[in-house]
Parts: C-alpha cells; sequence; structure tokens
C-alpha cells in the first residue's frame, strides 16, 4: 500500500486551473422541477441497496484497507461528535462509534433504507449505544448547526447533483474547528477494480455513450481540481489529498464473479442486457479474473483519494446568513 501526499497548493500548481467557486443551479429539467438527488436516492433505495445489504460482508473485507487508510487519516478520538455521510450498511459508522466511546456520538445518514436498517441492526447487536441513523438525503437534511466535531465519508459524497450545495450543507453542521475527512475513488486507470469487469462485460453489451466524468456516481470525485472547486464553492479551506493505492482482495473467483456481477460499474452495464447477453457477459468476466488469481484468490488495484478540509474561517453557518450575504 502507499501513500503519496498532494497539498491543495500542489494541485493547484498541477494544471493552473482556476479556483472559482462552483455553485450549479439546484436541478431542473424544463418547466418541471424534480426534486434533487431524485435518481440517486431512487437507485440506492432499490435493488442496489438491497444488494450491497446481501454482499455486505464480502464488501466490508474488501474495502477494509481503504476505511482503514481513512479512519487513521480522521484520527478520531474518545468523545467526539461525528457524522458519517453515505454511512451505508454501517462499516466504518461502527468503527468511528468505537472510536468515539461512550461519551461520543456517531450520526449516520443515508437514503437507503435496507442499507441503514442493516446499519442499524449491526449498531444494536454490538451493543454500540452512542449510534444514531437517520435516512435522510444528506443535501438537504436540517443538521444542526456546528454540532459535529468530524464529518467522514467513505464513498459517500460522489452522488449529489449539487455537489457544493450538498457539502455547503454539510459544512453548516460542522464546528468551526471540525473537519471533513471522505475517501472517494481517483480514476479508472488507477482502479482496476472497477476497469477489469467493465472491460470483460462490455463486448457483450449494446455500445453506452461515454459516461458525463461530472455526473453524480462513483467516479465523480476523481478530479482533484474539480474537488476543490466543489469545496471551495461549499467554503471549506485547507483542502489537503492524500493519494492511498491498495491491491483489494475479492475472495475467490466464483465468489468475485458473484460480487462484481452485483456490485460496482460491471453490475450498472449488466443491468442494461438481456439474460442471454448477461450469461455471457459473466462468463467472461469470471474468465478475465483468471488473470488476476494469486494463491486461489482473486486481487485488484484500487485507489483512493483521501480528502480533508476545514470550514472556511467566517462561513456562514446558518442558512439565512448565507443568504444574507448574497
Ligand atoms: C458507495 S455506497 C457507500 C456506502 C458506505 N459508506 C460504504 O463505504 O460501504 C454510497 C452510499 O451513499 C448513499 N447516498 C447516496 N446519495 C446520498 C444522499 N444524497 N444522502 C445520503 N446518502 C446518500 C447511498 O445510499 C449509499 O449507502
Amino acid at each position: 500500500m502507499i501513500w503519496r501526499s498532494a497539498s491543495f497548493e500542489d494541485i493547484r500548481r498541477y494544471d493552473g486551473l482556476p479556483l472559482t467557486s462552483e455553485h450549479r443551479p439546484p436541478c431542473s429539467f424544463g418547466s418541471a422541477a424534480i426534486p434533487p438527488n431524485s435518481a440517486e436516492i431512487a437507485y440506492w433505495s432499490g435493488e442496489t441497496g438491497a444488494r450491497w445489504a446481501t454482499f455486505n460482508e464480502q464488501l466490508d473485507r474488501t474495502f477494509a484497507p481503504l476505511s482503514g487508510a481513512g479512519l487513521r487519516c480522521a484520527n478520531v478520538g474518545p468523545g467526539q461528535a461525528l457524522l458519517d455521510i453515505g454511512s451505508g450498511c454501517g462499516a466504518t459508522l461502527l468503527d468511528l462509534a468505537e472510536a468515539v466511546g461512550p461519551a461520543g456520538t456517531v450520526t449516520g445518514v443515508d437514503v437507503s433504507p435496507p442499507m441503514l436498517a442493516l446499519a442499524e441492526q449491526r449498531a444494536r447487536s454490538r451493543g454500540l449505544g452512542n449510534v444514531r441513523c437517520i435516512l435522510a438525503d444528506a443535501a438537504t437534511h436540517p443538521f444542526d448547526a456546528a454540532a459535529f466535531d468530524v464529518v467522514f465519508s467513505r464513498f459517500g459524497v460522489m452522488f449529489f447533483d449539487d455537489p457544493a450545495g450538498a457539502l455547503a450543507n454539510v459544512r453548516r453542521s460542522l464546528r468551526p474547528d471540525g473537519r471533513l475527512i471522505f475517501v472517494c475513488w481517483r480514476g479508472l486507470a488507477v482502479n482496476p477494480w472497477f476497469s477489469v469487469p467493465a472491460d470483460a462485460v462490455r463486448p457483450y453489451l449494446a455500445p453506452q455513450p461515454p459516461p458525463d466524468p461530472d455526473a453524480p456516481g462513483p467516479l465523480a470525485f476523481a478530479d482533484p481540481n474539480r474537488v476543490c472547486r466543489i469545496l471551495e464553492g461549499a467554503d471549506f479551506a485547507d483542502v489537503r489529498f492524500d493519494e492511498f493505492d491498495a491491491r483489494l482482495r475479492l475472495g475467490d473467483r466464483r465468489s468475485a464473479t458473484q460480487l462484481l456481477t452485483h456490485i460496482g460499474p460491471a453490475a450498472r452495464l449488466l443491468a442494461l442486457a438481456d439474460d442471454g447477453a448477461r450469461a455471457e457477459a459473466e462468463r467472461a468476466l469470471e474468465h478475465a479474473l483468471t488473470a488476476h488469481e494469486s494463491n486461489g484468490e482473486v486481487w485488484l488495484g484500487a485507489g483512493v483519494w483521501i480528502v480533508s478540509a476545514r470550514p472556511k474561517r467566517g462561513a456562514a453557518i446558518a442558512l439565512d446568513d448565507g443568504a444574507d450575504a448574497d
């Protein structure tokens, strides 16, 4: 596993992009206003959320090195009040709850009922009385102002239609000296865990238009310059990116194939296929994984950013303050 660090200034120099605020207007299509994040909320509330709950144990094992890296960066301690955004089935929620101990609290917010239900059940069965779960859109939920010491997320912040607006909402829930820390995927080139399965199934499916790199989705925060602009737009400062690479252990070939055909980009592609094409594509995926086996297990590389930031000094905490400042 490799750590490399780049400061905000390094990234600013990297391609000279001006760091202007980015505030996309609320989503509207024609004259009919569609509630923000509708597509992703529907996606995570239904079949996909249920699949994450089913594959929860395998996913937790697979992502463990990535959580570990994010949690080490967060370095939370006893007594703190934390928020976990897109807390899913609770992997990091539970680790955070143990780290803050009974004097601290951890709030998980998520839009997916099946994932949140599993998180609550796991917290109960571990006897963690300091965990609270909220079924809500983190972009718009009226969190108490200045309530949290740390806002954390593992792969839960890339799904907002208006990421700067959503993160501004989250920022208001942070104490002025609080910290935001999230783990997000870097690009496809450093994530064979995405590209190997997707490349294996693609030939069997109807051609798809190239994805919009800025659209909500797992890779929406791959570009650090974009993430900087978003965080600046949300009134964060002291933005820092740490690169972390790991080899993900996916289990034996059969269980790796099962996981990758149900979760992740190959699964998103397979959802568009008819039964015949799907069966062929799944066989091709399983075959492609043979090249990545070692001692009977499949290993695929993954690369993430661990991004940290602090509220900009003097940033508005209440929504009304923000409105007044305009
Ligand atoms: C890739 S999963 C990550 C789950 C969990 N953090 C983990 O690492 O296992 C993304 C999570 O973000 C949640 N999510 C997506 N949009 C959200 C929103 N607007 N507000 C809160 N949660 C959201 C999904 O329901 C899902 O649980």
